[in-house]
């Protein structure tokens, strides 16, 4: 038997929330999670992300609920979930108290492992989610975001793995959530990792630009512990490698996966019916399945590019578009090199967008950016252009130390505005999380169980 390979399958988060912008209900999956307990994945990736949102503000489910129900029939498969640090599922830093409590009820509901990032890889970012989720018994896997920039060389890589391991981590993953790492860079990343960083490595990579099953090859070739995949039938494009075409090559690599293609036919068979009428009824754009070569040529995700052509679509002004391309990667210089991720690729790319359309560079500063420079989101990863630090904060001077430390405890002032519309500490922290769509969601669940109530009340009449 060959060296073993772990496979994380990633149909419920990741291409779910690449491809169908995270709009699958409970009702499409739950017939399949115990045969899918069955393949021979080492994780699932289930819960995060997107996904939190999503249950409140679109599915009317309790994303905690959802969790407790998949663990209920994912007996044997560990399952995890993706979460942005101190940002927990938001798009804000939250107090310590919510990333602490966030962490402990995620594990306690069901979450065997944290995929924890920051979209600056500033390790102070994932410090208390790393911390929270070993005292709480959890597998704390911490990420180093991939791009590509004058300053994310391999040796700054290197050294945020080790900081990682320094903290505890049981794991780390290299997250290239563009799609943008080279099978080559990709091995030789991997190697530099497993050379200098005692602790297993795991590769995320998505297909937007047709590389990702190339890398994902390449990964394992230079000793990647695990890879994540997606059951075919959701797979390509904006999503990630297939997991049945994977695990065929890797077999025949003689790698031993552990994953059994028969269960995996049963599963893609499950999800085709569900695609089919994604595609039919509008919630899954064809765009989203080919592959777009565009993040390579710009360095710029797919994601983002199709944002800023919104943007400019939305006022008319689509002509811009290649000043745009332009502006980006100078705003992007300016701000220290931010990998473009969420929310720094919606700030760089709007930022961008304004200067273009203002045509004057800074002439007016969204509220985000200088939040950033003040560094509410924490480190920047380079250095920060003087003119625009004057331009944007004037007299303000950034925050010294931690930020996260002047943010106050969240959750008391919450449990008391929601009185008993909180059943739980899990609803008091998807209020936190997302104070409109828990509100509403937690108001609606509440008129349900009155209807309920008066129902049964007649019955018995
Ligand atoms: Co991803």
């Amino acid at each position: 038997m060959g060296r073993q390979v772990h496979i994380t399958e990633v149909v419920l988060r990741d291409a779910n929330q690449s491809q169908i912008a995270t709009r699958m209900p409970r009702s499409d999956f739950e017939d399949i999670l115990e045969t899918m307990d069955q393949a021979g994945y080492y994780s699932m990736e289930v819960w995060g992300g997107a996904t939190f949102d999503s249950c409140l503000r679109y599915l009317d489910e309790d994303p905690w609920d959802r969790l407790r129900f998949i663990r209920s029939k994912v007996k044997n498969t560990k399952l995890q979930m993706l979460l942005r640090g101190q940002n927990i599922l938001g798009y804000k830093h939250y107090s310590d108290d919510t990333v602490r409590a966030f962490v402990r009820k995620s594990v306690e509901n069901g979450i065997d492992i944290i995929r924890i990032f920051d979209a600056l890889n500033d390790p102070q970012n994932m410090a208390t989610a790393i911390d929270e989720c070993l005292k709480a018994g959890g597998h704390a896997q911490g990420s180093i975001c991939y791009t590509v920039s004058p300053i994310h060389t391999f040796e700054s890589y290197v050294e945020l793995g080790k900081k990682l391991e320094k903290m505890g981590c049981n794991s780390i993953c290299i997250k290239d959530m563009a799609g943008i790492m080279s099978p080559q860079v990709c091995y030789d990343l991997v190697s530099a990792l497993k050379k200098e960083v005692n602790l297993p490595v795991y590769v995320h990579s998505h297909s937007t630009t047709g590389l990702g099953p190339m890398t994902l090859v390449k990964a394992v070739e230079a000793g990647a512990d695990g890879i994540d995949t997606a059951i075919s039938i959701f797979s390509g494009g904006t999503s990630h490698p297939a997991t049945e075409s994977l695990v065929y090559t890797l077999n025949e690599m003689g790698f031993d996966t552990g994953v059994n293609l028969k269960v995996c036919q049963k599963i893609n068979d499950h999800f085709k019916p569900v695609q089919e009428r994604f595609l039919k009824e509008g919630g899954l754009n064809p765009s989203v399945l080919t592959t777009k070569i565009d993040a390579l040529n710009y360095q710029i995700p797919g994601g983002m590019l199709s944002n800023l052509i919104s943007q400019l679509t939305s006022v008319n002004q689509l002509d811009k578009l290649d000043e745009v391309l332009l502006e980006t990667p100078k705003v992007r210089k300016d701000m220290g090199y931010p990998p473009l991720v969420t929310p720094m690729s919606q700030m760089v790319g709007a930022q961008a967008v304004t200067n273009v359309l203002l045509g004057e560079r800074y002439k007016s500063v969204s509220k985000e950016v200088k939040a950033y420079l003040l560094g509410e989101y924490g480190k920047a990863p380079g250095e920060v252009s003087e003119e625009l630090m004057k331009i944007a904060l004037g007299d303000q001077k950034p925050y010294e130390g931690r930020y996260d430390d002047l943010i106050e405890p969240e959750i008391p002032g919450a449990k008391a505005y929601l009185g008993d519309l909180a059943e739980s500490e899990e609803d008091v922290l998807s209020y936190v999380a997302f104070p409109q769509q828990a509100e509403a969601f937690l108001k609606k669940r509440r008129e349900k169980k009155a209807l309920k109530v008066s129902y049964t009340i007649q019955e018995v009449e």
